[in-house]
């Protein structure tokens, strides 16, 4: 059945196609740490086996596709989104149903946030679908209001984070947006709860070129494993991008499919047409195909499925550079604006540009 296709689907097409991806390799990779040789055993033993995946620089072998889950069954009130002003109206599913399908057509990264005010849910589908941890890989953000007070609460909200998701570590765990004055601070606890074994990895999200250069350059030890930006056609930050990956950070890409509002751009859909896929799959290839982690994000079952099959077909060159050329001047404007109004959301600062860092690499 469907459920069935998904593994096999991720297995046979990952042999064909992995190696050519950017980026990809196998699932067996050695590390010299307990808790993740541990993990890493019964993985490659089990569901993820076959599964593409993306090696952090640790070698930490980190799926490539997840499920996302922002605004699955909870709308944040501050969700930048219209859709948020709807919220009772718009959550048709629980998060628990939702994470329970995910989990049940074989996702096994889940992509979770403090801010994403559900993940006490997403525990109990975790609980319910009796899935090893081991085979599970658990990412979750600790949000700008979190960040903003320090040590103590960053250090309550991870174990809040742990027992909601009925679990003793985080594979990894982010910090979710560079609040200005306070990120190189709430960075250096996280090094501290690596240490005592409760993230396996660190990463950021949202981070600027400037704002990695200004954790490396205040006394961080432990090198960012990922950076999770919006990435897709439509907004291709092409010199950030290179950034990152000549400094060793995958990049996890949000809203790679446009938040389901370019399904009907007539290029993605012609690329779309030749290939017999539909447009929200070709925005996912287009991902995957550039070696970036990729979480959609759907409360819909059969979406779920088509969303992961993204696997069994490969964009040529020109495809990939028609693609590449959606993004436009006024996307890397938008998205300055975004960066400005976001750094500081929530916090006592919100609103303002306090701190906030007024010359960024956008493009
Ligand atoms: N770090 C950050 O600041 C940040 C920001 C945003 C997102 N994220 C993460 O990235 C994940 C993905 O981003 P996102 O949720 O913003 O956007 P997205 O995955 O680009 O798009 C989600 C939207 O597309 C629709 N959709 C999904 N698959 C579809 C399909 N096959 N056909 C038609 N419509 C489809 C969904 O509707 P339905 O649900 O109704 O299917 C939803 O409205 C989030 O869930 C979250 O985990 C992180």
């Amino acid at each position: 059945m469907r459920i069935v296709a998904l593994t096999s689907l991720l297995a046979t097409s990952t042999r064909a196609l992995h190696s050519s991806l950017p980026g990809f390799s196998t699932f067996r990779h050695t590390n010299s740490k307990a808790l993740f040789q541990r993990q890493m055993t019964v993985r490659s033993k089990e569901a993820l086996l076959g599964c593409p995946i993306i090696p952090l620089y640790d070698n930490t072998p980190h799926p490539a596709i997840g499920f996302g889950t922002y605004k699955v069954g909870f709308i944040p009130s501050s969700a930048s989104s219209a859709v948020a002003a709807a919220a009772p109206t718009t959550v048709e599913r629980t998060a628990e149903e939702c994470v329970a399908d995910a989990l049940s057509v074989g996702y096994r990264f889940l992509e979770c946030a403090e801010f994403y005010g559900n993940e006490s849910e997403v525990g109990k589908a975790i609980k319910a679908s009796g899935i090893p941890r081991e085979e599970l890989f658990i990412c979750s953000k600790v949000w700008t209001t979190t960040i903003e007070k320090g040590e103590d609460a960053i250090r309550e909200q991870l174990e809040k984070t742990l027992s909601d998701l009925g679990t003793d570590y985080v594979d990894l765990y982010l910090i979710h947006w560079p609040v200005p004055g306070k990120h190189v601070d709430a960075y250096k606890v996280l090094e501290k709860l690596k240490s005592e074994g409760k993230i396996i990895n660190i990463g950021v999200s949202n981070y600027a070129v400037e704002d990695y250069k200004e954790l490396m350059e205040n006394g961080v030890s432990v090198k960012p494993a990922v950076n999770q930006i919006e990435i897709n056609p439509f907004l291709f930050r092409k010199n950030t991008i290179d950034f990152f990956k000549k400094e060793g950070v995958v990049l996890q890409s949000y809203r790679s499919l446009r938040d389901g509002k370019a399904f009907d751009n007539p290029t993605v859909v012609k690329i779309a047409e030749s290939h017999g896929k539909t447009a929200a799959q070709i925005l996912g290839r287009w991902c995957v195909q550039k070696g970036f982690v990729y979480i959609p994000k759907s409360v819909k079952k059969e979406r779920m499925i088509e969303n992961a099959e993204v696997f069994d077909f490969e964009l040529s060159d020109e495809d990939m550079n028609e693609l590449d050329s959606l993004t436009t001047p006024d996307a890397f404007t938008t998205f300055e604006g975004l960066y400005r109004k976001c750094v500081n959301r929530d916090t006592s600062k919100d609103g303002t540009l306090e701190g906030v860092k007024m010359e960024i690499t956008c493009d």
